[in-house]
């Protein structure tokens, strides 16, 4: 079982990738492989709606960015944690115009546990954090908890390493994170597996 890691940050080393190491390493230690993608410093386009991906599920016709090495990736892996800093009380820039165009062309994280983990130097993450988990309500991703909003705090990877109640609750969402894709394997070995979809209904409100 795989969890890939997203780290939104433009910085490799910073706040966000020291939070996502931590839970990394305790997916490891509870026996859960990992891949590590750094969305990086590059230019990444926001989506267009040219809905070109209509006609061609699971890419994005815009092939010069990170979006469809992330999409095939997304039906590679078990699980996925978005690792994102604050910007203005949201996740950062560059990583909404990913998450917005990898949720849209494709749809290989469905049914996968997700969760995120936010790095501010003050506030504005529980509203980061409801912003990126709306990306898993969307698409039938059971969203993991933790014993408290997954955050930490600092401006540099130093202060990350002494929040220490924040590096613990990265620590457990890991876990639980570990726990549900057991819970997942063991029920898909006695025969249970996603549950059927129905057709689905759109109504726009506006006719
Ligand atoms: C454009 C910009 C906007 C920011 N907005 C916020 C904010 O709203 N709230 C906050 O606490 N920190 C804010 N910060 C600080 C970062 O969220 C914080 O330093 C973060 O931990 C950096 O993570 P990183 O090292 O992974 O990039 C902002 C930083 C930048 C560059």
């Amino acid at each position: 079982m795989k969890v890939l890691l997203i780290n939104g940050s433009p910085h490799k080393s910073g706040c966000t990738a020291y939070a996502l190491h931590e839970a990394e390493a305790e997916l490891n230690r509870s026996g859960i492989d990992t891949e590590f993608i750094n969305i990086g410093t590059a230019p990444v386009r926001g989506c267009t709606a040219c809905k070109k991906c209509v006609t061609t599920p699971g890419r994005c016709t815009y092939d010069d960015d990170i979006v469809n090495t992330i999409i095939e990736k997304s039906f590679q892996c078990d699980g996925l944690i978005v690792g994102s800093p604050v910007y203005y009380a949201s996740a950062n820039g560059a990583l909404t115009a990913v998450l917005d165009r990898v949720f849209y062309a494709g749809s290989g994280f469905s049914y996968k546990p997700g969760a995120c983990i936010v790095s501010a130097r003050r506030a504005g993450t529980t509203a980061a954090i409801d912003q990126i988990n709306k990306y898993f309500l969307i698409s039938n991703m059971p969203v993991v908890a933790s014993q408290y909003w997954p955050m930490v705090h600092g401006t540099r990877a130093e202060e990350v390493k002494q929040d220490l109640e924040g590096l613990q609750i990265v620590r457990t969402l890991a876990r639980n994170m570990a726990w549900l894709l057991k819970c997942i394997d063991a029920g898909k070995s006695v025969g249970i597996s996603k549950p059927e979809k129905e057709e689905k209904i759109r109504t726009n409100f506006i006719r």
